[in-house]
């Protein structure tokens, strides 16, 4: 099924004839045999990636589009005549019946029940995190529990928390897989008092180390009175979501990490029981059926209206239909087979490249196997004296071969602190003097360590050309130094 060439294989240091690499790849992982329809895909729907010789890794900062989902996308403005929703006229009725006919297929796509889920259109899952901090209603007593393992945007809400006085706490992970302690989260989880508001929040797979931690969490958490606020950012793209099988309260998701096109659209998946509780602080227009200034007093729109502000992002909508419809067609089981046979070779090809002298040229921070993983590979390159080479400029090297890796902290403070060993006493001192510290200068403050990694992450269009060709970029750091 291979039958790329590696048209530019003189600027890469090969370490295995690439022939005989995929022979021995195909022997350990017979699966992605089964694949070959996403080989095509590749051919004729993401050409743009080969006719430019571009390695794209970076399927967790973005996924790609294939192009018939633009040309999909354009027939349907081409020849519609779209009005702005919210009104009883014809084009803005066409526009409305579209918005909630992608509404509907989003339910679809996860297999939601309309009866126990809504969709509510946000700009992207930061912004679905925000309604839910801003209107969750946290109070004294009340608890924010997560995972040392989130995105900034799950991290944030503790803002919300703490200001209203809820205890927030953080469940560990534990080195050097980086999962969640099990043991800490389950007695953290039995300290909720019932007649509280209690919300756990976790990502579906991690968006720093791929980890993916249970979704028999969602249960457990529930019977001990949480409310469960799944991110599931990083899961979707190359895994099954079933929300008919797994019932999180709160489910986040931008779409772009999924489909590609379009930016700037996410959503909140929420239960309609758990929609009740939430208190919005504002209102704003398109969120009320009624409001006065005389009478200083409004009425929330029921459902998801009462939480999208102003216009929704009405022509680019039916794009997310088209989207997961086209991941549909493909079949997401098929996507996670590939990705997770191209994730185990990867892992297996970078963990076996020595110097030399018999040390390792990569420290991996995640699991090292595909169990519970997805296809997000982080790492740090050591040169033969056990110096770590600078992320940044890896970043910027791999860029000279045309791959796109993407180094730094992925805005997940708690899995780069965890992995790359800081301590509360190394990072207190950044915010001692927060007013004044300027970045280039906190960067001193934790001087001679690093803060970030490199990360390879895998997605929808990935063969295994493209991870080939980048343990061929890692294989050429074997013996230089970072001080060559
Ligand atoms: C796990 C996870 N959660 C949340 C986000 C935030 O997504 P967005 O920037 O689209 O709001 C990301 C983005 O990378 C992510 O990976």
């Amino acid at each position: 099924m291979f039958s790329h060439t590696l048209s530019q294989s003189h600027q890469y240091t090969v370490l295995d004839d690439q022939d005989a690499a995929f022979e021995a790849f195909l022997q350990a992982y017979p699966s992605y045999d089964s694949t070959w329809k996403l080989d095509e895909l590749r051919a004729n729907e993401y050409t743009r990636l080969d006719r430019q010789g571009h390695v794209y890794l970076d399927y967790t900062g973005g996924s790609l589009y294939a192009e018939s989902q633009l040309r999909d996308h354009m027939a349907l403005l081409n020849e519609g005549i779209f009005g702005n929703p919210h009104s009883k006229n014809l084009t803005s009725l066409a526009m409305t019946q579209l918005v909630e006919q992608a509404r509907d297929y989003v339910l679809e796509y996860f297999n939601a029940s309309p009866d126990e889920y809504m969709v509510i259109f946000t700009q992207n899952s930061t912004g679905a995190l925000k309604l839910i901090g801003e209107s969750y209603p946290f109070g004294p007593g009340d608890n924010y529990l997560l995972t040392f393992d989130n995105h900034n945007s799950m991290n944030g809400i503790r803002e919300f928390a703490r200001s209203k006085g809820a205890t927030v706490t953080y469940i560990p992970l534990i080195f050097p897989d980086l999962r969640a302690d099990e043991s800490q989260l389950t007695q953290a989880l039995k300290t909720a008092h019932p007649d509280k508001h209690n919300l756990f929040a976790y990502p579906a797979q991690s968006n720093f180390t791929g980890v993916q931690h249970p979704l028999e969490w969602i249960e457990l958490a529930q019977a001990n009175s949480w409310d469960v606020l799944l991110d599931a950012a990083s899961f979707t793209p190359t895994n099954r979501l079933d929300l008919s099988r797994w019932h999180p309260d709160f489910v986040v998701i931008s779409f772009y990490k999924i489909i590609g096109y379009p930016t700037g659209i996410g959503c909140l998946i929420v239960k309609k029981t758990a929609a009740q509780k939430l208190r919005r602080p504002w209102y704003s227009g398109g969120t009320i059926t009624f409001s006065s200034v005389v009478a200083f007093n409004h009425y929330l729109t029921p459902g998801p209206a009462g939480f999208e502000d102003g216009t929704v992002n009405y022509l680019s909508i039916p794009a997310v239909e088209i989207g997961l419809k086209w991941i549909e067609a493909i079949g997401i089981d098929l996507i996670h087979t590939r990705v997770m046979c191209l994730t185990g070779w990867l892992i297996d090809r970078l963990l076996a490249l020595r110097h030399s002298n018999g040390r390792p040229l990569i420290r991996l921070y995640g699991p090292p196997n595909t169990r519970m993983r997805g296809g997000t590979i982080q790492v740090n390159f050591f040169d033969p004296n056990g110096q770590m080479f600078d992320c940044y400029a890896l970043e910027k090297l791999a860029n000279e071969q045309r791959i796109s890796l993407r180094a730094g902290c992925h805005c997940n403070p708690g899995a780069r602190e965890s992995a790359l060993g800081f301590t509360q006493e190394d990072l207190e001192v950044c915010f001692r003097d927060k007013d004044h510290l300027t970045y280039g200068q906190f960067l001193r403050v934790i001087d001679g360590k690093t803060t970030g990694a490199l990360r390879a992450s895998l997605g929808v269009a990935t063969n295994f050309l493209d991870v080939y060709k980048y343990v061929q970029f890692a294989g050429s750091f074997i013996d230089r130094t970072v001080a060559a």
